[in-house]
């Protein structure tokens, strides 16, 4: 065994837990990033956030799996966690959160200090502890500045956000990103809430990069599928057929409990 192949505890515990997703998952993804890459390229920005409307549609875990799935093409990727108020990323990856994101913005540590490497090519941000401004923390010249530095260093960085239908925070960051991932939950997601999305991402002046359709059957959901070609159809629309928990198939593969 070489030193390369050797594991460190911290490796180990991303070991443990690996488990294959589904083939159509894996694809599903693979056509995720490869239609990001597109939308991408037509922009200076090499940032963009994942949200949706509510709580539990599965933005942390498309997040999580989207970065994993551009490091995997051998890209230099920062996944951030922008959810301040209630981040999960640590807490699906088992990374310490006592710095983070929000460590940053106030000037307790540098972007250096905060950054853990979970994977050859895949480098995470995590929230940090709960500030009482997440809104005022994200939308300060601290956050420019930041993002500014790391655009520099990574070809992309995806951000996991906090819903649009609950609170602003990913209306604040997503602008200053190429744009923004759209996460719905089949069966959960409502029409009304895709709506409501439309109208906040438009009147934001935000960039839809594209809506992904989480938990969905390949033979199911043919309103959804309708009404997302008849309602933005200059948009992508992918369908992630998520039932596991993780995108894993190469050593940059995180775990998601
Ligand atoms: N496609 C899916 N199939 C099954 N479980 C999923 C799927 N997507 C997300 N989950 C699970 O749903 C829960 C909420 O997902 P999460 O990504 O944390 O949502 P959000 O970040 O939008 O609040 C988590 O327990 C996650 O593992
Ligand atoms: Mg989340």
């Amino acid at each position: 065994m070489t030193d390369q192949n050797v594991k460190t505890n911290k490796d180990q515990s991303y070991e443990d837990g690996l488990r294959q997703l589904p083939f159509d998952a894996i694809e599903a993804y693979k056509t995720i990033r490869m239609n990001i890459v597109f939308m991408l390229s037509q922009s200076k920005k090499k940032s963009f956030v994942v949200s949706s409307f509510d709580q539990g549609d599965g933005k942390s875990t498309c997040a999580i799996n989207i970065a994993a799935a551009f490091s995997q093409l051998g890209n230099k990727v920062l996944l951030i966690d922008g959810d301040l108020r209630k981040p999960t990323v640590h807490k699906k990856l088992r990374l310490s959160n006592t710095k983070g994101l929000s460590s940053v913005l106030v000037g307790f540590c540098t972007a250096a200090d905060a950054i853990i490497q979970v994977g050859r090519r895949l480098d995470v941000i995590t929230a940090g502890p709960t500030p009482p401004n997440p809104s005022e923390l994200l939308c300060s010249g601290a956050m420019d500045v930041l993002l500014a530095g790391l655009e520099e260093k990574y070809d992309y960085i995806v951000f996991d956000t906090p819903p649009f239908g609950i609170v602003s925070d990913a209306l604040v960051i997503a602008p200053k990103t190429a744009g923004a991932v759209v996460v719905t939950r089949a069966n959960v997601t409502t029409v009304e809430q895709v709506k409501k999305t439309m109208t906040l991402i438009d009147a934001a002046g935000i960039k839809l990069i594209g809506t992904v359709f989480n938990g969905a059957r390949p033979e199911r959901h043919g309103y959804y599928k309708r009404y997302y070609k008849k309602k933005y159809k200059s948009h992508y629309s992918y369908r992630n057929f998520v039932n596991g928990t993780n995108f894993s198939d190469e050593t940059d593969a995180p775990v998601i409990k």
